[in-house]
């Protein structure tokens, strides 16, 4: 038996990297997910992974930051699978500069996709969640960067703090409905994002993404990395039953970074 089997879950920032860690084991443990993000092509491998192994996913490409774009994605969710239990706001993406060089288009874009996108995507799923006895998961994406600061990333550092108030309110508002909403806040995780910016070739909305080596060192120095495969399990922890009566808390899971 699986830990969700019955559940349909919906997951962001699913084509790669955490999310799609999420979608492989919410899929192996029993969920429908509908599996969602702006790149489209590696988004449709995702599915086709999860139905090679036996298990049930559509994919919607959207971008978090346009509202239409989520009411498609829990629409189609609701449409494929009958309703929505499970929400994992994972995507995001960092635009790092020091203070005084960040631009404009830096911060809009940071804060738009990790804190706006979130509330666009929770917005976009209320009618299908806000219901008595609904009993469903919200599990929201942040970063230690957001609890401690992080030099050159006063954008993603401001976003992922805000999804933390956000995430007291979703938890305030619709606890009434036996809804949880938890934020998780990774520490160094191996993925796209946190590779040595100086290696990677291609860009992600016009910058390279990535952490300077000098610092990706430094950290390691401190940290044993996660796997994209170790981050899935404590969002499935927060979306099964075993934690039915956690909400509005912050899962700080960052092996020691913050502490
Ligand atoms: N990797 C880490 O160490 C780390 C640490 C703390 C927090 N996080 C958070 O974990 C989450 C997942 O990141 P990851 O490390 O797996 O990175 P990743 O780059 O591997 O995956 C992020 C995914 O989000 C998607 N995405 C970006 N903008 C989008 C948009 N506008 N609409 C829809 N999808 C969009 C990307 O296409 C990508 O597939 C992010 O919210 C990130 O901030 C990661």
């Amino acid at each position: 038996m699986g830990k969700l089997d019955g559940k349909v879950a919906v997951i962001t920032g699913a084509a790669r990297g955490i999310g799609e860690a999420d979608a492989l084991l919410f899929a192996k443990e029993g969920a429908a997910v509908l599996v969602s993000d702006i790149d489209e092509a590696p988004l449709k491998e995702v599915v086709k992974k999860i139905k090679a192994a036996g298990g049930k996913a559509e994919a919607y490409a959207g971008d978090v930051t346009k509202l239409e774009d989520c009411q498609k994605v829990m629409d189609m969710a609701a449409q494929k699978f009958g309703k929505i239990d499970i929400l994992v706001n994972n995507a995001g993406l960092t635009r790092d500069a020091l203070i005084h060089k960040m631009t404009d288009a830096q911060w809009d874009l940071c804060v738009d996709i990790s804190l706006k996108g979130t509330f666009n995507c929770i917005r976009a799923a209320s009618q299908y969640m806000m219901k008595e006895g609904h009993n469903g998961r919200i599990i929201n994406v942040a970063s230690v960067a957001g609890l401690m600061g992080n030099v050159g990333q006063i954008n993603y550092a401001a976003a992922k703090a805000g999804l933390i108030g956000l995430t007291k309110t979703v938890a305030r508002e619709w606890g009434r409905f036996g809804i949880t909403c938890n934020v998780v806040a990774y520490g160094f995780v191996d993925t796209r994002l946190t590779r040595e910016k100086e290696a990677q070739q291609e860009e992600v909305g016009g910058e390279l993404v990535g952490i300077p080596k000098k610092v990706r060192d430094m950290v390691l120095l401190q940290v044993k990395p996660m796997t994209p495969e170790d981050a899935a399990k404590p969002v499935l922890f927060l979306a099964s039953d075993d934690a039915a009566f956690i909400t509005g808390q912050t899962l700080n899971v960052s092996s020691g970074m913050y502490m």
